[in-house]
């Protein structure tokens, strides 16, 4: 292909340093030409407007946003290079969340596995299928830490907690970058939703926020701090109004914490369409004064939207904004773009990377899928079922052969035609050895007809064991798509009742795109295993684990409510002054009558559902029993400089092996500022044979007892604190240490 180059006036002797390059654009840009640079464009239409091409050729589009194959970027990537007077290529996005062609479990299920190097190989499969297609920089990973199930985009979330989401983020971040953003196959991350988008109230999407300043600080905030010390090349303003200044127009974030305090400087995009809704949200009262708020807090570059376009030039004459303050929003989309090598390669060329969906990326699809999986209830049992002495499966339920539902949400790019389903799975595995006996029982996870009910029950009644699919179709979670009722839809509780009714063992898979209240449904089945949406290869990672050919280990990065009235619940919380006390607890149906006010305990609970949650965080079973013991601490008082290490025992008792996530949790006793009453501070995974034991060990220092204080600064306080060895957030091995002031 005929790559032009670009005449450098700067700097004659030699070849031109980096800088120079982005310099020497600089001069030559006219101001219409570096507002351009600020401008996304949405290019889904097909074919593209004449509009959008003479835009490009104009240099009024630095990138564009939803072209999605080799031949339609590189044709309108010809148009920028080859066409526009400075010939400055485009940066080509598109929304690669959770997989492009080949697709993973939702970030949520691969939360779930705790592993953050698996995160980081699923990302790099993506952004090599991805950059093969001509994208350069996808809106992932998304941090919003998200503690409300209601809200469909927790499905996008890596959970509750601000470690995790943390490190997973980081890994996403480092498996779509690499080392070298010039790199084979790199293509830049976008850690969003900057910030406190996961706390939109009533878990209704787009709704406002209102997070106190610890709050936003310590938990928040937490996630972003490392993404962006992790190297995150652009972060995304959130769409969600915060205690009054939309964050879209929040300088005190972006330009203060975000760029002062943590040095970040790379690119800030809006998101798509959010600096116009800033008059919508009520801060502006048009458009003028809309992209005035955005530029003047720190947001780069928009996304599908024209404040900028209508605005920037004339804000600019009449000095509202300086060419200084433009001509460094522009540096720094011109360096990413350089970054990535655009200038000296603006095309792409597929033949250069492994066809999509390939083996290799299967294979990873594949174990992201197997370990999302957390086994969640597995009473007699009944799981890992055998295949000697079984003659006949039933399989139940909706979710069991939906190959585009299992995909999720945020899936452009991958095809149904790739996906295998647990009933394929198990049919291909299985057919042969055993009767697979398929009634889905309900056409959709919504549909409330019982016609098809009769079917599943003879089904049933014709097997050994019913193995039931349910959950949520991909379109009733991810954005927009928020929930009230976050029980399992339409008629599949009663399909379950039902099924349980005919006295068979019973297996039920949960399919979804969050955490579901699943009280009413845990008594009608004996085994419950958790596989959120799993992805293409989401069928025999299902498979593997019901036959027992692999031992689940998924831990639950979110905890689940017993009811929809408990939310938000989450295990990070603060004390109170009068936490729950369950030997004072009395519950509604105990309640005597006439019982005087003072009688049922003062303390932080409902009446009629306690104050425990359905599971709590990092719960999730395996098919060995595990026990901790022997915990052992390096020493009881630690200085500022000092490693407390922590050791543990943990034994597998059972009579399967099986692995176990081993969880260290904190908590600061007493702080400037309260602390939650636990914190997950590291974890490791073990797998151990039956009767095997193992030593874990943690390394534990004052950095990971740091925190936002009340004067505002970063750091540990002395005193004393709490540590628990736990295989959940709830429980544990428990042991104190203190930190001194040296
Ligand atoms: C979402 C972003 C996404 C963008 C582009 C918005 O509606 O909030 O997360 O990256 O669209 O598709």
């Amino acid at each position: 292909m005929n790559t032009p180059t670009l005449t450098l006036t700067a700097n004659s002797a030699g070849p031109p340093s980096a800088e120079d390059l982005v310099d020497v654009l600089l001069s030559k840009m006219t101001l219409e030409e570096k507002i351009g640079q600020l401008q996304q464009v949405d290019a889904s239409a097909d074919p593209l407007p004449d509009h959008l091409i003479e835009g490009v050729r104009a240099g009024r589009i630095g990138s564009v946003i939803n072209l999605a194959n080799t031949d339609a970027c590189n044709r309108l990537q010809r148009v920028a290079v080859e066409e526009s007077r400075l010939s400055i290529p485009l940066l080509m996005g598109r929304d690669v969340i959770h997989g492009f062609r080949t697709i993973f479990p939702i970030p949520l299920g691969q939360a779930a596995a705790w592993n953050p190097e698996l995160v980081r190989k699923a990302a790099r499969i993506a952004a090599l299928e991805a950059r093969s297609q001509g994208i350069h920089w996808t809106f992932a990973p998304m941090i919003d830490i998200s503690r409300d199930p209601r809200w469909g985009r927790i499905a996008e979330s890596f959970g509750e907690d601000p470690h995790l989401t943390g490190l997973l983020g980081s890994a996403m971040v480092e498996g779509f970058q690499t080392a070298d953003l010039s790199g084979h196959g790199a293509i830049l991350a976008c850690a969003k939703h900057f910030v406190g988008y996961g706390a939109s109230e009533s878990g209704r999407d787009y709704s406002a926020t209102n997070i106190p300043a610890n709050e936003l600080r310590n938990v928040y905030l937490e996630p972003f701090r490392r993404v962006v010390e992790a190297g995150a090349a652009t972060l995304m303003t959130s769409f969600s109004d915060l205690d009054g200044i939309p964050a879209t127009a929040n300088g005190a974030l972006l330009n203060g914490v975000l760029r002062g305090d943590w040095g970040f400087d790379g690119l800030v995009v809006s998101d798509w369409n959010a600096i116009n809704e800033l008059i919508v949200h009520g801060l502006c009262e048009d458009s003028r004064s809309a992209a005035t708020e955005a530029a003047l807090a720190g947001v780069d570059m928009e996304m599908a939207g024209d404040a900028y376009a209508s605005n920037l030039a004339k804000l600019v004459e009449e000095r509202v904004l300086s060419v200084s303050q433009i001509d460094a929003m522009v540096v720094r989309v011109l360096r990413l773009k350089q970054k990535l090598g655009l200038f000296e390669r603006p095309y792409t060329d597929p033949a250069g990377f492994d066809p999509l969906v390939s083996d290799k990326a299967l294979d990873v699809a594949y174990q992201a899928a197997l370990e999302s999986l957390v086994l969640l209830k597995n009473d007699g049992a009944v799981l890992p079922l055998r295949v000697a002495g079984l003659g006949s499966i039933a399989v139940i339920g909706p979710l069991a052969d939906a190959p585009h539902e299992q995909m999720g949400t945020w899936v452009f790019d991958g095809q149904k035609t790739d996906t295998a389903t647990p009933l394929q799975a198990l049919r291909r595995q299985f057919g042969g050895k055993i009767d697979v006996n398929y009634a889905p029982g309900l056409e959709t996870s919504r549909s409330r007809s019982h016609a098809l009910f009769g079917e599943a029950e003879t089904a049933v009644r014709n097997s050994d064991v019913a193995l039931v699919f349910l959950g949520e179709e991909s379109i009733l979670s991810g954005e927009a798509h928020s929930r009230a009722d976050i029980t399992l839809p339409g008629a599949q509780s009663e399909l379950l009742a039902r099924i349980r009714a005919l006295g068979k063992p019973v297996v039920t898979v949960v399919l979804a795109g969050r955490p579901l209240v699943l009280s009413e449904n845990l008594p009608h089945t004996d085994s419950l295993l958790y596989a959120w949406h799993p992805g293409t290869m989401g069928g025999p990672a299902i498979a593997a684990v019901l036959f027992g050919d692999e031992a689940p280990r998924g831990k639950l990065p979110v905890t689940f409510p017993k009811s929809v009235g408990q939310i938000p619940i989450y295990y990070n919380h603060k004390n109170t002054g009068r936490p729950p006390n369950p030997s004072e607890m009395i519950l509604i149906d105990d309640i005597e009558v006439g019982a005087r006010q003072t009688s049922l305990g003062m303390s932080a609970f409902y009446l009629d559902d306690g104050s425990e949650p359905l599971f709590p965080f990092g719960f999730g079973l395996s098919y060995g029993k595990f026990e901790l013991g022997g915990l052992e601490l390096s020493q009881q008082i630690i200085g500022l400089c000092d490693r407390l290490k922590v050791r543990a025992t943990v034994r597998n008792t059972g009579a399967c092996s099986g692995f176990e996530t081993v969880q260290l949790y904190v908590r600061d006793i007493a702080g400037s500022l309260t602390r939650p009453v636990k914190e997950l501070k590291a974890f490791k995974r073990v797998s151990l044979q039956p009767g095997q034991s193992g030593l874990v060990e943690f390394d534990l220092g004052a950095a990971d007892l740091s925190f936002y204080r009340r004067d505002g600064s970063f750091g540990p306080e002395p005193g004393k604190f709490c540590l628990w060895v736990a295989t959940r957030s709830d429980g544990g091995l428990k042991a104190e240490f203190s930190l001194s002031a040296q």
